[in-house]
This record gives C-alpha cells, sequence and structure tokens, in this order.
C-alpha cells in the first residue's frame, strides 16, 4: 500500500522531525525508542519537546495510522524497507565521541536483518566521526546478520543540517542533500526515497553523492566553520574593543556583504552554546588528535568562545566595580531564543565565572528555559519569574540570550526597576548609542 516503509531509530529533534515530515507525505513510518513514556506520549499525539511546528503536524497525523511510535527496534527493522539511525552521538568525558548508542542500534538492526530475506537500506544519520559508518556500523550489522553491505544490504550515511526551532522548516526545505553511499546501488536508493518525499520541492537543491567517509566529514566541516565564523567574529570584536568608535556590529556587516563570505553567524556575543558546536568541534579534534594531527585552528575556536564568558565578567566589573556583595542579573539563560536548551550555553560559563569571583547574588530570567536552567544550575543562582523580578534592586544586568522581549526594554526600564542600572549587552540587540547616553552601558565589539 505504501511505496515507503522507513523505520526511524531514535526519537530526538532529528528522529521524530524526520519521522512526522515523512508520514505527513504518505511514507508509513514506525519509530523506536527505548523510553516507554515517551513512545505513549507520542502515540498519544503529543510532542516529548518543543519545536516550531512539530505539534501541529502531529495532530494531523493523530487521526491516521501511517505513524507510529514502539520500544521494540527490532520488529521496526523488520516491518521496514529503510531504517535510518538516528542516536545522539554525545560527547564523552576525555571531549571524544561517545558511540555507544549507535553501537547498540547497529546491533538491533544485525538482529532484525538475520531475520529478513529482503535488501535493507541502513542509514546513519546521526554526526559520527570518519569511518563509523564502515567501520562499525557497516562491521556490527555483517558480524550479526551474516548479510554484506552493497549485496544483501545497502548502507548510506547522510548528514543532517538542521538547526534546533528549525527542525521543521529545515528537514522541508533542505540547502543541499548529502548522500555518503557504500555503492551506487545504495545511494540510488536513497536519492529516490528523497525526490519521492520531496516531490517538485527538490527542483532548488543540490545532491551530493559521495563515499561514506567523505559524507561524515562534512558535517563536521559544517559545523567546524559555522563555530568558527562565531569566534572569528568574537576576536575581532576583541580588536574593536582595543580601541573607540569601532563597532563590531558595522564591522562585521561590511565583511560579511562579500559574497565569498556571507554575513549568517558572524555575530559576535557572549559566545555559542547548544549540543552541537561544542561536542562536535571536540569530537573532530580528539578524532584527529588520535590519528596523530592536533588541530590548532579548532583548539583557539574554543577557547576564544570559552573567554567571552570572561570577558562579560570583566565588562560588568568594569562598570560596576566589584562584584562579590552586589546582585547580579541574567538576562536569558537558554543557549539561544526560541529553546529551552541549556546545554553549553553561555550562561553556564557565566555563571561560572562569577562564582569564581566570589559573586553570591545571582538572579536568572529566561522566558522559556527556567525548568531546564534549575536543572543544569541548581542552586548556583535563583530564579525570577519575570523581567521586573529579575531587575529588581539589581546592580549589573548581564543580557545573554537575544528573547525578543528583551529587545523592547529601554534604558528607563533599566532605571526604574535596578538600584544602579550598569548594564552589558552580550548580544548586540540594544542601541549602542541611545543606551550609551541614558545608562552605564557596554556592549561586546564596542566602546
Ligand atoms: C547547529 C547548526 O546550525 C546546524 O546546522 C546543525 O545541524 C546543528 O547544530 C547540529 O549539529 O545538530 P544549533 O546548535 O541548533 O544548530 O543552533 P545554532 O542556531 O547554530 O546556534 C548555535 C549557537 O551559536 C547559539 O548559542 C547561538 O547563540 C550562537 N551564535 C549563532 C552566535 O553566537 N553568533 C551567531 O552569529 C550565530
Amino acid at each position: 500500500m505504501y511505496k515507503y516503509k522507513v523505520s526511524i531509530l531514535g526519537t530526538g529533534f532529528i528522529g521524530l522531525c524526520s519521522a512526522v515530515c515523512f508520514a505527513d507525505r504518505d511514507i508509513k513510518v514506525i519509530a523506536s525508542t527505548h523510553n516507554q513514556k515517551k513512545a505513549e506520549q507520542i502515540n498519544d499525539g503529543i510532542a516529548p519537546f518543543y519545536e516550531k511546528g512539530l505539534q501541529e503536524i502531529m495532530d494531523r497525523l493523530k487521526t491516521t495510522n501511517i505513524f507510529q511510535c514502539i520500544t521494540d527496534p527490532v520488529k521496526a527493522i523488520r516491518e521496514t524497507d529503510i531504517s535510518m539511525i538516528t542516536q545522539g552521538t554525545p560527547m564523552r568525558e576525555d571531549k571524544s565521541i561517545d558511540l555507544s548508542f549507535i553501537e547498540s542500534t547497529a546491533t538491533e538492526i544485525g538482529k532484525a536483518l538475520k531475520e529478513k530475506d529482503q535488501y535493507h537500506l541502513v542509514v546513519v544519520r546521526s554526526t559520527v566521526v570518519p569511518g563509523t559508518t564502515r567501520g562499525l556500523v557497516g562491521k556490527i550489522v555483517t558480524e550479526i546478520s551474516g548479510k554484506e553491505p552493497g549485496k544483501d544490504l545497502g548502507l548510506c550515511m547522510q548528514p543532517e543540517f538542521l538547526a534546533e526551532g528549525r527542525s521543521i522548516e529545515d528537514t522541508l526545505h533542505p540547502d543541499r542533500l548529502v548522500i555518503g553511499q557504500f555503492d551506487e546501488k545504495s545511494g540510488s536508493m536513497l536519492q529516490e526515497f528523497y525526490e519521492y518525499f520531496y516531490g517538485d520541492h527538490l527542483k532548488n537543491c543540490p545532491i551530493l553523492r559521495m563515499n561514506l567517509e567523505s559524507a561524515e566529514l562534512v558535517k563536521y566541516g559544517n559545523n567546524c566553520l559555522l563555530s568558527t565564523k562565531i569566534s572569528y567574529a568574537n576576536e575581532f570584536a576583541n580588536f574593536a574593543q582595543l580601541v573607540p568608535n569601532v563597532d563590531v556590529v558595522e564591522v562585521m556587516k561590511g565583511v560579511g556583504l562579500d559574497y565569498r563570505i556571507n554575513p549568517r553567524f558572524l555575530g559576535a556575543g557572549a559566545g555559542f552554546g547548544g549540543s552541537c558546536f561544542h561536542k562536535d568541534v571536540n569530537a573532530i579534534k580528539a578524532w584527529s588528535k588520535s590519528k596523530g594531527y592536533k588541530s590548532r585552528l579548532l583548539e583557539a575556536v574554543l577557547d576564544i568562545n570559552d573567554d567571552q564568558a570572561i570577558m562579560m565578567v570583566d565588562m560588568a566589573e568594569e562598570l560596576a566595580g566589584d562584584l562579590k556583595k552586589k546582585k547580579i542579573s541574567l538576562l536569558g539563560l537558554a543557549f539561544k531564543p526560541g529553546t529551552d536548551d541549556m546545554r553549553e550555553a553561555a550562561s553556564i560559563r557565566i555563571v561560572n565565572e562569577l562564582l569564581k569571583r566570589g559573586v553570591t547574588e545571582i538572579v536568572g530570567y529566561d522566558p522559556k528555559a527556567r525548568h531546564t536552567a534549575e536543572i543544569e544550575l541548581g542552586e548556583k543562582i535563583k530564579y525570577a519569574k519575570n523581567l521586573e523580578d529579575v531587575l529588581r534592586d539589581s546592580e549589573c544586568a548581564l543580557l545573554i540570550t537575544e528573547w525578543d522581549e528583551f529587545k523592547e526594554l529601554t534604558p528607563n526600564d533599566f532605571k526604574k526597576h535596578m538600584k544602579t542600572p550598569n548594564v552589558i549587552d552580550g548580544r548586540r540587540i540594544f542601541d549602542f548609542d541611545l543606551f550609551n547616553k541614558s545608562l552605564p552601558f557596554k556592549a561586546i565589539g564596542r566602546i
């Protein structure tokens, strides 16, 4: 009845967003997770995390049986023709990549394919270091199933470029599709699948076919370049802070308009966070070191990023003096607006730096991330209910996440509620000239 039946192994951002988008376009999808509660929630049509547009698609799918989530991956694989691995690849304590979820999923695929006679396509969509799809996934599947890639099964690696908050949009409108293939047949099968899924939407989207290892490295190339652009902008913000009248925002605008560069991801500020950039930059750095090559560039990218937290606190001290006994307010805690995700957020590094300098009264406010921030930061800070609450009697406010509601703040709002209205703009959202003449003010990338 369905032209394609796909199993999605892992129900995080990539897995669940792909699953519902596929099902919404007439592809039978069986997703699998080991978390019984999560599976029930998904089957009840409730999105297990917030992602723009996700709940709407889940509402549409609720009354159909084209999409289901089960806790038996072997069954999901056996009942479908294509299996996509969308498990997380977290960072180990030593900052290298943890492939244990990939390993256990490959084992499950091996078990399922042992019992299956038809050709089956296995696609790795998780971010994995070069050599993993062939050397780990392919090897385990073959060892357990007795079936070989290129003969009884297909093997592909398709890196994913979707950003949190844009996962559905990015899934439906990709810039390009990168297909790493074990052999021609595997790659063609995946390309035909996407031609079916996207139809006319694929017209202006290049499809790149390459080997598995190159595709694996494309993903790191992407995240490392984006992180590098941000650290580069922050390096120039530091240059700009050496002399009066240079504004890093203007400088990066001028640089970014060069057609060879492009203006995106040149936003200087408190530094990048999120589950991907740190994890991936560290993973490829550790991987290359293990092969005998030390990356100086990526080392610098991470160092510059970490130091932006120190810069924010230095600026606060310059403005407000010794911070120790003062109430310090943090505006925004999530790693970026539009999400409640706190992973590797700049706010964590800033809080730790403040604590290192003996500050005891830190209050944070985030429109969405209060709950996740409480899990991440615990009792290191207090949590305010709203803007008024976070600013009340404060002696220095640090803007860390550029939520829309903060963009509307005027100098008077700070003056009205704070004991001393010292303000640090860590995302360059305030009108520099207006704020600078109205209150004690500092902003990243301009003095
Ligand atoms: C990132 C990539 O953008 C995606 O393409 C990729 O697929 C994803 O990682 C992943 O590997 O899964 P994400 O981490 O969701 O996506 O968020 P981004 O929008 O890229 O922002 C990352 C961080 O960079 C945020 O903390 C943001 O504040 C910061 N940033 C971004 C800057 O400091 N300056 C900028 O100009 C842009």
